[in-house]
């Protein structure tokens, strides 16, 4: 299959485009999109055969439910059987944006896309191109991160040729994602309601609005011990991570990457702006300065797409600060660096 590219611009979007892309939705087709995270890989959420489709040209299991992206905040009641109160808090708050919400489901949507669980996942995401695609398809588009399994989301179309070119009918070329992260995935079957999965809302930005809000045991056990968290969002190259801790971390981060390069593997520093200068004689690739998180963000997936492109080995990567977008860059991190 030859992978058709469709270059369209956000900030002045061309409808005949939009129609073209939903056609391959309507048939049954997939086309990958950008949403204002990552890039994402829709189907017709409606369409069963479509739907498996993602999960075979992704190489992704079937127990692992797919997220429901909406342009009209009624198609939650179509979705889900019942909406709580705080659901609707919240959606009014963060969409469009980058915050998964997730609901008892209805009997519309299918369990291939929910892994036979009984809720559904749902968001509306902040990216023109993503609303008017799902609006000219008439359908709630079911996507997960247009990469294949395990690896780190594409934030540019590249990105997503790269690993399915040739695999899928077709890419919406929209540019860089503004975010950089998946959504916030949020539990709100459960009270108080819980972050399964950390990302572009922060948990400071959620405590705002509903008050409490609690961490997964699965997560939290993953931050305390990534050894729990399982291997994803992998680069090839083994990667370590050197937790944040001032000067010690760059002397941690400096012994370490002379250790692997004496032991003649190639070496890769993924550093913050402030410390780049000091690992003279490596290689060292910068996610942006540490007071800045969101930037970092948007960095990330691209660093450790290009640390592969280039066949480096071993990355060791300084560790950010755990607030706001940090700790979003950190969950993901720690997955990177479990044993595969
Ligand atoms: O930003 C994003 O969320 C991107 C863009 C494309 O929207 N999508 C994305 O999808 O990251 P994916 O499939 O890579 O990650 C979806 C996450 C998975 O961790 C999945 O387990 C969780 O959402 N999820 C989906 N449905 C769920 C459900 N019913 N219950 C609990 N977790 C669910
Ligand atoms: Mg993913």
């Amino acid at each position: 299959m030859k992978t058709k590219i469709l270059e369209i611009n956000p900030k002045r979007i061309d409808l005949a485009q939009i129609k073209i892309a939903a056609e391959e939705i309507k048939k049954g087709n997939l086309v990958a999109f950008p949403t204002e995270t990552v890039y994402g890989l829709g189907a017709d959420v409606l369409n069963e055969k479509a739907v498996a489709k993602i999960f075979q040209v992704k190489g992704r299991p079937f127990n692992d439910p797919l997220i429901v992206h909406i342009a009209d905040e009624k198609e939650l009641n179509r979705l889900s059987k019942h909406v709580p109160p705080v659901a609707l808090k919240l959606a009014k708050a963060f969409w469009p944006g980058p915050l998964t919400l997730v609901l008892k489901k209805s009997e519309l949507v299918s369990g291939i896309v929910t892994a036979d669980l009984n809720t559904v996942a749902v968001r509306m995401p902040a990216n023109n191109i993503a609303l008017s695609l799902i609006r000219e398809a008439k359908t709630p588009i079911a996507a997960p991160s247009a990469n294949l399994f395990g690896r780190t989301s594409p934030t540019i179309a590249q990105h997503v040729a790269d690993d399915l070119g040739g695999k899928i009918e077709m890419i919406i070329d929209g540019g860089k994602t503004k975010v950089g992260v998946e959504s916030t995935v949020l539990d709100t079957t459960t009270r108080p309601v819980q972050v399964l999965r950390t990302g572009g809302i922060s948990l400071e930005k959620l405590q705002k609005v509903i008050g409490q809000v609690k961490i997964s045991k699965e997560l939290e056990e993953g931050f305390r011990s990534p050894g729990m968290l399982n291997s994803h969002y992998s680069p090839q190259a083994r990667l370590i991570l050197v937790e944040e801790k001032g000067e010690s971390q760059v002397e941690e981060v400096r012994q370490l990457a002379s250790e692997y390069k004496a032991q003649g593997f190639k070496v890769g520093i993924m550093a913050k702006e402030e410390n780049k200068d000091k690992y003279k004689g490596f290689e060292v690739k910068v996610i942006g300065k540490g007071s800045e998180l969101n930037i970092c963000a948007t960095n990330l997936f691209s660093i450790l797409r290009s640390f592969d492109k280039e066949r480096f080995e071993i990355i060791i990567a300084e560790g950010l600060e755990e607030q706001g977008l940090g700790l979003a860059i950190m969950e993901r991190l720690r997955k990177a660096a479990a044993p595969k």
